[in-house]
């Protein structure tokens, strides 16, 4: 890779020509082509055509630069020499689109009439002390697929090219991978611009693109002839907060969440916004849309919902991942498979007859079948229509039966399941799961007994738990007290009582529904496990009933046993609904999307912590829009199939105002801040638990993060100073707090970012939130969530003891099983879940996994790349560790009999449903 400020000096020499103002020569230079000259004529009827953007009107004689001309001397004089650079482009097509349907692009290209490219100098004029002249050139189609060359005629005073400005002649917008320039036939000259961008149609939008170097400069340090489009560029991003966005826009601004349900459809489906005092939430991307009739401070659910051009999914991962079936199909598929079910039971008969989802399947109809079959045909790739419903829906789940023409939905059989199929029945992984699970982020330690609620009594009734020193005791196998184990740091509790006793009621109200606020108690071996203790059942009082709680232990009779079974199933279905709302969507897709936005409004994208950070935004405001469109809006999937029922995103919205803070999602403090690890007097952490896989394999990811940041901004920045008076990382950082979060923009706990290791602390926060955190609540979920008896989405009846009716008790001395499976999720809800949680777990084809993929701009300096190597080098080891800790039968949490090995934070990963891999961004 070579320096920018290399390449013109270096070829100078060979291209050097003398010419005169006004000469026959001038056409003659040995600079000029067949291309230039047609560039010069029809940049001169630009010119005439209209006012002059940047540089224009001063282009009669881009070849000719000389002092006297600026200076407006007439006589014939000595020009500066031109340099012959050429700039290769190389473009992506769409996929499926072929060249011969460009109709008028096609013409366009023909006549070399393509791209407009404008080359701006770094440099001032010295004479002038403005920016110097730019040089432009048409680009003309090659031989070579896919690629576009100018030939430029630049004055050898030029200097280095800072930037290109671009401009689509096509009617259709172009996908720009990189420009390349190269001065005459030197090779070592090459200068290349990572764009990687959509490149709008003149047409659509007459401001032409800007991409700059590969070479990123701190603000002050921006070379002057590029000083002025790094400010404009980020004007363009930032917009100005008016009118709807269309599809081609770049534009990104706030706004907040009152764009999931649409009165004005449906009055049922007005939500509240979130965002705001009255339901604090962090902010999501600004579409513009009108508002509602019925309530104007509702946005329209109209058409696709925009996210920046770039933000947008690629034709790969667009085409081939199934991400983009929550939008086009999923919804259909289920209405279409409902009367299939409609005449059968809600619930599975018994247990084995779940199993029948991985071995028989559901028999699709024929109509659905055969579209499925063209879809799965096709390759999913037809997803989007609507005669696809099915196939292209989850064309990996319709599979043919044998030896017939008859189609089946079938899934596949869920890891835990495959290895123990009776495991979920257990107390052991119920509790081995809080560590290594899909949710391990909860379990906190105990640390204030009696335990006593925090809600107002007046409201819900009596404060205290029925979790008493006895019962807690009465359950501990060893001789120890409850106050000699929280001495000892062996008690943890996973808490879902306040934060979910003022919705018991509310919840209830939804047919087939039940909720109650819940606490689980576990005590921690000597072998580093855990042990659950006992459950607390809470339902508050209401005007007309008192509040109602009950403490189940496993029981030494079979009823105390069936009880205990069916808390469990309760306590798991919290667990599962906090884990969608709270660890899963909203601390990282959702918390994340202001980072973002900030982002790419205050920083270049030339500045170093833009090109840091950039990697880890892939795709996340795309699969966010998505979310906002089929899963967590008014009747979307979450809200169909969770308990939570249409409270879902208002619940997520208590979470965060009641928990989420910015300095505890870095995941050393997340552990001090529940009492899972203690920081020693040297800084190191002990963990309470030794056997916790998520924080063991968590803090290596962690430490290697953090190394990779240390090490890129210590680069960067030669001393604190240089980070405090960076106006752009200060602009995106009070933006993160005052706008994307702005519900907690005056908490205390926010870190300042005046200092390297203040910013190296935030940036290796973020980058843990879009990597390991995300993907050890993601990627694990079909896995544990694929047998839904594991991890239920809902709970339809209240336990028999609750009212103690004699019908209900009846049923449950006679039939406990039934009783259980009339509790968990109906036929309708695990379908639709399973087929979610399929989607959700999957890895795209063009994932891109940590210490994988280096930007263009890490490589052009050679102890970023080091550092960058050094990075790759440790996720590879991370790899061998995490294998290593799985095969050691001491680490019980991880490794034993049919367990499923904890490999959430094992970095790399093949494509599809694999439990591992832990990519860059939140993309899924
Ligand atoms: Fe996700």
């Amino acid at each position: 890779m070579i320096h920018p400020n290399q390449p013109l000096a270096l070829s100078a020499a060979k291209n050097a020509s003398t010419v005169v103002v006004g000469s026959p020569l001038l056409a003659a230079s040995p600079a000029s082509s067949p291309a230039a000259a047609c560039c010069s004529s029809q940049l001169q009827q630009r010119r005439a055509a209209g006012p002059g953007r940047r540089g224009a009107g001063r282009l009669a004689a881009p070849r000719c630069s000389t002092i006297e001309q600026a200076a407006g001397v007439s006589s014939a004089v000595t020009v500066d020499r031109t340099l012959t650079v050429t700039a290769t482009v190389t473009v992506q097509p769409p996929i499926g689109v072929v060249y011969a349907a460009r109709g008028i692009d096609d013409l366009t290209d023909l006549i070399g009439k393509t791209l407009l490219l404008e080359l701006v100098s770094s440099e001032l004029d010295p004479r002038t002390g403005k920016e110097k002249e730019t040089v432009s050139a048409f680009a003309h189609r090659t031989m070579k697929q896919d690629t576009y060359e100018a030939e430029f005629a630049v004055p050898a005073t030029f200097g280095p090219v800072g930037a290109v400005l671009v401009e689509n002649e096509h009617h259709r917008e172009m996908f720009v991978k990189e420009i390349r320039l190269v001065t005459g036939a030197d090779d070592s000259s090459t200068v290349t611009f990572d764009c990687n961008s959509w490149v709008h149609s003149k047409f659509d939008n007459p401001d032409r693109r800007i991409f700059f170097t590969v070479k990123s400069y701190l603000p002050a340090q921006t070379p002057k002839g590029i000083e002025a489009l790094r400010k404009k560029e980020l004007e363009t991003l930032r917009g100005d907060g008016t009118g709807e966005r269309k599809f081609f826009d770049r534009v990104y601004d706030y706004d907040v969440y009152n764009d999931l349900g649409d009165p004005d459809f449906k009055i049922e489906h007005l939500r509240p916004v979130l965002g705001g005092d009255e339901h604090p939430y962090p902010r999501r991307c600004r579409t513009g849309r009108p508002h509602t009739e019925i309530d104007p401070r509702t946005e329209k659910r109209r058409g696709p919902v925009y996210v920046p051009r770039d933000e947008q999914f690629s034709d790969v991962k667009g085409m081939t991942f199934s991400a983009t079936t929550l939008r086009s199909g999923l919804h259909a598929m289920l209405p279409a498979l409902e009367p299939l079910l409609a005449n059968q039971e809600l619930r599975f008969p018994h247990f084995p007859a779940i199993d029948g989802l991985y071995s028989v399947g559901i028999p699709l109809p024929a109509q659905l079948a055969a579209a499925g079959a063209a879809a799965a045909a096709a390759g999913g790739a037809a997803a989007s229509s609507s005669t696809n419903i099915v196939g292209g829906v989850i064309p990996r789940l319709v599979r043919m039966i044998e030896d017939t023409t008859d189609h089946v939905l079938r899934f596949d059989v869920p890891e835990m399941f495959e290895r123990d199929r009776f495991s979920w029945f257990r107390d052991e992984e119920f509790a081995r799961q809080v560590l290594a699970g899909v949710n391990p982020i909860c379990i906190q330690l105990l640390t204030e007994f009696p335990i006593v609620s925090k809600l107002d009594p007046e409201v819900y009734g009596p404060p205290e738990s029925a979790l008493t020193k006895e019962l807690l005791e009465s359950q501990i196998v060893e001789s120890v007290t409850v106050e000699e184990a929280m001495a000892q740091r062996r008690l943890f509790i996973l808490d879902y009582h306040d934060v979910f006793l003022p919705y018991v009621h509310r919840v209830r109200e939804r047919p087939e529904t039940t909720l109650y606020g819940s606490r689980t108690v576990f005590f921690l071996t000597g072998a580093s496990t855990l042990s659950p203790l006992a459950i607390e059942l809470a339902r508050p009082q209401s005007p007309t009933r008192p509040q109602w709680r009950r403490a189940f232990v496993h029981g030494p009779d079979a009823t105390a046993s069936w009880l205990w079974k069916l808390a469990k199933a309760h306590v798991l279905s919290h667990d599962t609904g906090y884990h969608q709302l709270v660890s899963h969507w909203l601390r990282t897709h959702c918390c994340v999307e202001p980072y973002i936005i900030a982002a790419n409004r205050q920083l270049s994208r030339m500045h170093p912590v833009h090109r840091l950070l950039h990697p880890h935004f892939r795709y996340t405001m795309e699969i966010n829009a998505l979310a906002r469109e089929s899963l967590i809006n008014a009747d979307g999937i979450i809200e169909e199939s969770f308990w939570p029922g249409r409270y879902a995103m208002e619940l997520s919205s208590v979470a965060y105002a009641a928990t989420w803070r910015f300095d505890a999602e870095a995941l050393p403090e997340d552990l001090v801040r529940r009492g899972l690890a203690v920081r020693q007097e040297d800084g190191e952490l002990e963990l309470t638990i030794k056997d916790y896989p998520y924080a063991n394999d968590g803090l290596l990811v962690w430490n290697s993060i953090k190394q990779w940041a240390s090490d890129y901004i210590d680069f960067y920045y030669k001393s604190d100073e240089e980070v405090a008076c960076d106006e752009e990382v200060r602009a995106w950082w009070e933006e993160v707090r005052t706008k994307g979060h702005a519900d907690k923009k005056d908490e205390p706990w926010w870190p300042a970012v005046d200092t390297r290791d203040g910013l190296i602390g935030v940036l290796t926060t973020i980058m843990w939130v879009t990597s390991g955190h995300h993907a050890a609540v993601n990627f694990g979920q079909y896995h544990y969530g694929g047998y839904f008896p594991n991890r239920p989405t809902v709970m339809r009846k209240n336990m028999p003891v609750e009212e103690n009716k004699e019908e209900e008790m009846k049923k449950f001395m006679e039939m406990p099983e039934h009783v259980l499976l009339d509790t968990m999720p109906s036929k309708m809800q695990a379908i639709t879940i399973m087929a979610t949680l399929d989607i959700l777990s999957s890895h795209s084809p063009d994932e891109e996994y940590m210490g994988e993929h280096a930007e263009l701009a890490w490589l052009a300096e050679p102890r970023v790349k080091a550092a960058f190597e050094r990075f790759a080098g440790r996720m590879k080891e991370i790899e061998g560790i995490v294998d290593e800790r799985n095969n050691d039968p001491e680490l019980r949490n991880r490794c034993g009999a049919g367990i499923v090995p904890y490999e959430l934070l094992k970095p790399f990963s093949t494509p599809g449903v694999t439990g591992r891999g832990i990519p860059n961004s939140i993309s899924i």
